[in-house]
């Protein structure tokens, strides 16, 4: 076997990926019994140079009368494992993996949102105003709400002002709510295009960083609420102006026609 050149890149070996694509559509670890035995306890049970050599060819040991292998082999109606062409590091990964119980349910259903990366950020925002659609084809959430400086690029005022919503609901809570809808005016419409969880934790990461320079957003809202009073002052003062300047030509004349 390669085994030298295997282990020189094993470090590229994700055995939680592995495990998903070669071995969860039969084997379980702690699910019960699928196809294949739950793996649940298997490093207890059996040896592990066993382990790693009917992981990589479990029909050659089947046939050279191995008693554990046979009666395994009858026990699960003579099913056939298929071989895997894994080095023995990479086994040995796979192993710890299944001895440290799997997978923690799915990737990034419970991710924290300080995890994310700029670019989750950025994909978070995208999802959020529309610049990127949402893979199960629910609408965007800018259409009825506004978060951080989104709101003077015309989010909708349907729904609440978001800017908040990291702090509000707390990192888990806030996957949660997003996870399942239950928003009386979002249930209906997400019901059937759920968010997956990558958009979950990525529209999380969004409201996280907009939520986190809340006061720079505080900042610009003021600005904007001083051009806004600035805006009603000049336009009054316009306004002000022509009806006292129309009245004076108003007034002129009748005061002509009476003299
Ligand atoms: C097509 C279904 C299938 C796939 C895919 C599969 N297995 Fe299996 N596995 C089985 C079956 C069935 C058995 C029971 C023995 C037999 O029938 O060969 C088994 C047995 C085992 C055993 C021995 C369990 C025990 O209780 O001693 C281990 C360990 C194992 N598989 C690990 C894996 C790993 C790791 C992968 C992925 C790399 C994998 N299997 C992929 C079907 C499968
Ligand atoms: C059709 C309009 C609509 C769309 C689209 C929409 N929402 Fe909402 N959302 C609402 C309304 C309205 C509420 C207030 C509760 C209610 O009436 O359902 C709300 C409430 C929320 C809340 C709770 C806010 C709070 O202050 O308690 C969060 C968080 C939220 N929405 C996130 C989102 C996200 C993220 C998206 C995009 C994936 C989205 N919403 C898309 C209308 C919408």
């Amino acid at each position: 076997m390669a085994s030298t050149v295997a282990s020189s890149w094993s470090f590229a070996f994700d055995a939680a990926e592995t495990f998903e694509k070669k071995c969860s559509s039969c084997h379980s670890i702690g699910g019960g019994d699928d196809v294949g035995p739950d793996l649940k306890g298997v490093t207890e049970r059996r040896d592990s140079k066993w382990l790693i050599r009917f992981i990589q060819e479990s029909q050659t040991i089947i046939q050279s009368g191995d008693p554990v292998a046979v009666e395994l082999f009858n026990k699960f109606r003579q099913k056939k494992m298929p071989d895997n062409d894994l080095a023995e590091a990479e086994v040995l990964q796979l192993l710890e993996f299944i001895k440290a119980g799997g997978a923690p349910t799915k990737t990034s259903e419970n991710k924290s949102a300080l995890k994310a990366t700029p670019n989750d950020v950025e994909l978070g925002k995208n999802l959020f105003s529309g610049s990127m659609r949402l893979s199960k084809g629910g609408p965007s959430c800018v259409s009825c709400h506004t978060a951080g400086q989104l709101q003077y690029l015309g989010g909708g005022s349907l729904g609440p002002d978001l800017t908040q919503a990291y702090s509000n609901y707390n990192d888990t809570g806030l996957s949660k709510v997003l996870t399942k809808i239950t928003f009386p005016t979002m249930a209906e419409i997400y019901a059937a295009k759920p968010l997956t969880n990558d958009e979950v934790f990525q529209i999380k990461a969004f409201l996280y960083s907009v939520d986190k320079t809340g006061p720079v957003t505080a900042g610009y809202q003021k600005k904007f609420l001083f051009l806004g009073i600035l805006g009603l002052f000049v336009g009054l003062g316009v306004i002000d102006f022509s009806w006292r300047s129309r009245r004076r030509k108003s007034s002129r004349p009748t005061a002509g026609g009476k003299s």
